[in-house]
């Protein structure tokens, strides 16, 4: 059930492996961009539950390694925490030429490659994501970021990966919330260009998240697929890249207006996100009523949130959402971007909407 994806950049490519069991080949995977130690960053929490099998696997293969173990959390994308794992890099000895592998959930990824992308002005890195949204969302395209007080993933470059390495068995031993969580960007894939994807995790989806190795792997490997071909054809989201918003301006206000709080995962968000969305498309005439339906009930049947009433606390006032949505940084001249769909598997971009719409649907 193994499956690789190839992303195609020129001279960027890579390929996207993904497989149950795939750590234990790590070394023989990683080993032809390998030269001198390999700097292997994790955090604390996946250290414990799975480094010692990758470093194990890297050693077999006569690689060098050097562990660096950063704070599990989201408050390790700062500053402060990439000056730490500069150097970290810096001490380990990795030289100009050599590698630097992620594994972690997409904050280590985020970190590491925007550290591998300016240490020595540049040093291919591999990434080797342990969660759902990693492994589907950002561990593949190459955008990197750290988080400023400003706002979420406002420093960042654009540095891509040599090679990505999706164990889905890693997923086990994921907490079920942060698995739903990545879920939501699975579903979003089918949501925003794929029908047939879509109507396959009608089927399936629930197996997946129930522990089905082969399941799974296909919904990665095609989740996987799906953000290879879009990166492909818009690397710097010029365009296209941006359909990959789906949910997400709905989504990024109400995490802020949850203060980034464990009220809400980002995931939680996009599918709150997407059913509003979905919702909004019915109402502005752009989309059928029976679509948004089946959006709304196949992420309520996995159980992921749908609706802003389901937040714990108390219930993030509409203005103040609006408000966030006004500031995202996808916004220009305090007019709203929203990606809409026509039907599931055809969605759009659009700068059209008024914010009497947002905030009659956020009302309601
Ligand atoms: N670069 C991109 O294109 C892109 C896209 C989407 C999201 N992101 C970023 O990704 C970050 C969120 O990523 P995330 O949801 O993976 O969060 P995360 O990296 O914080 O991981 C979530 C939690 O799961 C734990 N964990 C990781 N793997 C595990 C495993 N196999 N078993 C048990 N626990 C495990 C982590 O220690 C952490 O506590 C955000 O900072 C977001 O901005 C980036
Ligand atoms: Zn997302």
């Amino acid at each position: 059930m193994s499956k690789t994806i190839p992303v195609a950049l020129g001279e960027r490519s890579y390929n996207i492996h993904v497989a149950p069991g795939l750590l234990a080949h790590a070394g023989a995977l990683v080993k032809p961009f390998a030269s001198g130690v390999v700097p292997v960053v994790t955090d604390d929490e996946v250290a414990r539950l799975h480094l010692q099998f990758l470093l194990a696997a890297l050693r077999h293969e006569k690689i060098e390694v050097q562990p660096i173990t950063l704070p599990t959390g989201e408050s390790t994308k700062s500053f402060a925490g990439l000056e730490r794992l500069v150097s970290a890099l810096i001490a380990s000895g990795v030289d100009r030429g050599g590698m630097i592998i992620a594994l972690g959930g997409g904050v280590v990824g985020d970190l590491v490659g925007f550290a591998a992308g300016i240490v020595k002005r540049g040093i291919d890195y591999v990434q080797v994501p342990t969660t759902l949204l990693a492994q589907v969302d950002s561990s593949v395209g190459g955008k990197t970021a750290i988080n400023v007080a400003e706002g979420k993933n406002l420093v960042g470059l654009f540095h891509q990966p040599k090679l990505v390495i999706a164990d889905t068995a890693l997923l086990k031993s994921l907490p079920k919330r942060q698995l739903l969580a990545g879920y939501a960007e699975v579903a979003k894939y089918g949501a925003l260009g794929d029908a047939e994807f879509f109507s396959w995790l009608e089927q399936h989806g629930n197996a997946a998240l129930s522990g089905d190795d082969a399941t799974m792997t296909s919904a990665v490997a095609h989740s996987c697929r799906m953000k290879a071909d879009i990166v492909a054809r818009d690397e710097r989201e010029g365009g296209e890249r941006a359909l990959l918003n789906l949910g997400h301006t709905f989504g990024h206000a109400l995490e802020a207006a949850t203060g980034y709080s464990d009220r809400l995962l980002h995931g939680e968000g996009v599918s709150i996100g997407m059913t509003l969305a979905f919702e909004l498309s019915v109402r502005l005439g752009h989309c059928d009523a029976p679509s948004a339906r089946r959006i709304r009930a196949h992420l309520e049947s996995v159980g992921l949130p749908v609706s802003i009433a389901q937040i714990p606390g108390e219930r993030p006032d509409a203005k103040i959402v609006l408000a966030h949505m006004e500031h995202d940084k996808k916004a220009r001249n305090g007019r709203l971007t929203f990606v809409l769909a026509r039907q599931i598997g055809e969605s759009f971009f659009t700068r059209d909407v008024s914010k009497q719409a947002v905030l009659e649907l956020l009302a309601a």
